[in-house]
């Protein structure tokens, strides 16, 4: 059986974030060999959005793809290169109106891995609703890799649609909580499914970020701006093996690396 694999890394947090994949990519790549590699770069601009430059140089240190989230459009300067490009999305559920797409097809070595990025509703009530979106793009594609990037907040929303997608799609990866879950799994149809992939950052912060501002702000219940949190990093990921004729998952493998101790 011919096989590859994808590597995911989750929410890409400010300048440490991107300061860890750019370590650690090259051992993680060298390791596992992967055939893609995309990662979720909502946070990436200061905790909040991406810039072109930023999208620029992840690509340039080997991501094939970027996936978004609900900070999307949270830096106006991205708004034309999500139009433009063609290896970056922003959710899919959203007014058609908004700048750029949810979908996108990378090819390599002749396997085209069709990308989706969607929102989830609860407690993010912005969307529109992810199953029938879902449904619409999966009937306008013919492609048997298939990865979604489902950016949400409840457990429960994110293992629905793991079961509703088994059998449909390679995997559906989790996003937006910034925690690690441990449900890492093959459903019995051949999707690899994680509740969250986890964040890529500052570890010593809440989620990415300071943590001291964050104590205030539940202390006092006042607003305050919020700074990216200083210290060590950590890199979160899964890397998903797939077998190359029938798009099925066989295996799917966190990745949660914090440290000079830890393994990769
Ligand atoms: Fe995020
Ligand atoms: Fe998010």
């Amino acid at each position: 059986m011919q096989t590859y694999k994808i590597i995911f890394i989750g929410d890409i947090f400010g300048k440490p974030g991107r300061k860890v994949v750019e370590r650690i990519l090259p051992d993680l790549k060298e390791k596992h060999q992967p055939l893609f590699t995309i990662v979720n770069g909502e946070n990436a601009a200061s905790g909040k959005g991406i810039t072109s430059a930023i999208a620029d140089h992840l690509f340039s240190i080997g991501v094939d793809g970027i996936t978004l989230g609900n900070h999307a459009f949270a830096k106006k300067e991205i708004y034309s290169y999500l139009d433009e490009g063609n290896y970056i999305i922003r959710p899919n559920n959203i007014p058609a109106m908004a700048p750029g797409k949810g979908f996108m097809d990378i090819t390599k070595d002749g396997i085209k891995l069709y990308v989706i990025n969607l929102c989830g509703r609860i407690f993010m009530n912005l969307y529109d609703d992810p199953f029938a979106n879902i449904d619409s793009i999966l009937s306008n594609t013919d492609s048997k890799h298939i990865l979604l990037d489902f950016h949400g907040e409840a457990t429960s929303e994110k293992v629905t649609m793991g079961w509703y997608l088994d059998g449909k799609v390679t995997a559906v990866l989790g996003t937006h909580t910034h925690v690690q879950t441990a449900d890492e799994r093959v459903l019995p149809k051949g999707t690899a499914y994680i509740s969250d992939v986890g964040m890529t950052g500052p570890r010593d912060g809440v989620i990415g970020v300071d943590r001291f501002i964050n104590i205030q702000r539940f202390k006092t219940g006042l607003p305050a701006a919020f700074e990216v949190a200083s210290g060590d990093s950590q890199l979160s990921g899964v890397v998903i093996e797939v077998d190359k004729a029938s798009g099925k998952a066989l295996s799917i493998e966190r990745i949660l690396w914090s440290g000079e101790h830890s393994e990769i």
